[in-house]
């Protein structure tokens, strides 16, 4: 995987020995120093003039050079540029004979990193060339790292590497700047939600608020006043103002999450704010203007449901400004392994579990699978893998009952209801319950419950936090 192999690679940069070009017309200059370095571990490189020394730099790369300035032929500023000049990164250290401050302040603005007087301690002269050697890494690896970053397929906590993610990405940086109304598709667990906050915390809108509304979570009763807000009196019950989210995302972000669920009524009065950025309190006369951008999501599709009549057409236009969409985590196979190694991270450092892999046959497995609950089910899965697995790593058998490889240990599954149901809330309920009979059966003693699920102590623990239970 690239990510994790480029930020190794920062860190062997620093194993290679250090080359160091001496360059002194006097000879007992130069064996001294050959000597003091070679010590401490540097391969050093000597020359006994400009012209050596440009050629020794123009064959070997050299990392830092000891340069005297005041030579026969060439002087050491004259080096210095060359050096620069094929290695933009050399570190320089120049020595003079005489306190000549303006050639010390020309080789220091040619981007010399010191320079000394002669004479000088040998011990200075060490400490001297360690502090900028070192200088020199740190700022490497930083340039390493933030270009490792770069390509570190990760975005705002969006993680993936697929052509297909690496697009959304660019297109969420491009869009984020402008006030377009967006919407985002794909199916569930997807990341349509990470993606929508991405969008308000890269726009110039980051420091104002981001509120989120799911509109097939409130009942179309109250969806009205939840997002327009309502006057004192518009209803019963109504004893004071209230403000909808609508005034309380004023200058920010509204997060319109399934906004396929949205009643007629509610879709003019929506369609109305962007439209001319205007609306009406539930029950008020006054015209409110509204400064706000609107991204929605949803994981239907929209253009089925103006064609069957559900969905208005002119909203949809007008909420489809800028698309953006998230293609099932089964086309973006790529991404699997890099989401499954960052959830097992997470997991295991909030349950301070020992599990920090993925073994080649249990990926084999999860690249396998079609997971219909894209990398929310992928999420789960690794919650679950990294809370049972007693070992450093996740095996094959701890996921293959999940994905389909082999036949639940425990249970099998009831036939599939008429009407469909909340596969993933069934899934929490049954783990809520076995955590809570476990507990039950070992009269409240942790470490017993665990045995009794085969997790440990601390994935247990982590569970019996995550559910509320005592
Ligand atoms: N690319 C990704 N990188 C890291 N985590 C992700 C990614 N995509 C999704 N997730 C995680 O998966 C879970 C589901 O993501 P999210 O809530 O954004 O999906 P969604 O598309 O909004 O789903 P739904 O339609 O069910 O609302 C979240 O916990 C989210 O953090
Ligand atoms: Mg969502």
């Amino acid at each position: 995987m690239s990510h994790p192999s480029s930020v190794a690679n920062v860190g062997e940069a620093t194993v290679a020995a250090l080359r160091v070009l001496v360059v002194d017309d006097e000879q007992s200059m130069r064996d001294m120093l050959r000597i003091v370095l070679r010590r401490d571990g540097y391969v050093v490189s000597v020359a006994r003039n400009g012209a050596e020394a440009i050629e020794i730099l123009q064959r070997e790369p050299i990392d830092l050079l000891l340069s005297d300035i005041r030579m026969p032929d060439l002087s050491g500023v004259e080096v210095l540029r060359t050096a620069k000049e094929t290695n933009r990164d050399v570190v320089a250290i120049m020595m003079t004979a005489f306190a000549s401050t303006d050639t010390a302040v020309e080789a220091l603005r040619l981007g010399a990193n010191d320079y000394f007087t002669k004479p000088f301690s040998m011990d200075e002269l060490r400490l001297k060339v360690r502090h900028h050697l070192e200088t020199r890494r740190l700022r490497q690896e930083n340039v390493l790292l933030k270009r490792a970053l770069g390509t570190a397929h990760e975005f705002c906590n969006i993680i993936g590497c697929s052509e297909s993610m690496l697009a959304v990405f660019r297109m969420v940086e491009t869009i984020a700047r402008t006030n377009s109304t967006v919407l985002v598709t794909g199916e569930s667990g997807t990341g349509k939600d990470l993606v929508a906050r991405a969008i308000h915390f890269h726009s110039l809108r980051r420091d104002q608020p981001f509120v989120a509304l799911n509109c097939g979570a409130v009942p179309e009763t109250l969806l009205e006043s939840e997002l327009f807000g309502h006057v004192r009196g518009a209803f019963t019950g109504a004893e004071a103002n209230k403000k909808g989210l609508i005034e309380v995302a004023e200058r920010g972000t509204v997060f319109l999450d399934e906004i396929g669920e949205m009643n007629g009524t509610m879709q003019v009065k929506l369609l109305r704010i962007l439209q001319d950025r205007t609306f009406r309190r539930l029950g008020g006369t006054e015209e409110v203007h509204a400064d706000i951008r609107v991204v929605a999501a949803t994981n239907q599709d929209l253009r089925k449901l103006v064609a069957d009549g559900k969905f208005r057409e002119d909203l949809f236009y007008r909420i489809n400004v800028i698309p953006v969409h998230l293609p099932p985590l089964r086309e973006r196979r790529e991404d699997i392994p890099l989401l499954a190694e960052h959830f097992v991270g997470k997991f295991a450092a909030a349950m301070g579990n020992a599990v920090h892999s993925i073994t080649a046959e249990a990926m084999a497995l999860l690249q396998e699978y079609s997971w219909p609950g894209n990398v929310r089910e992928l999420e789960n899965l690794m919650e679950r893998g990294v809370a049972l697995e007693s070992g450093s790593a996740i095996l094959p058998e701890t996921i293959a009952p999940y994905v389909g490889a082999a036949r639940p240990a425990v249970g099998i599954a009831g036939s599939l209801p008429e009407a469909g149901f909340d596969l993933e809330q069934h899934v929490k309920d049954i783990e809520r319950d076995y955590i809570a009979q476990a507990l039950e059966r070992s009269d409240g003693v942790q470490v017993r419950a665990a045995e009794l699920l085969g997790m440990s102590f601390r994935s247990f623990r982590y569970y019996v936090k995550k559910y509320n239970l005592k």
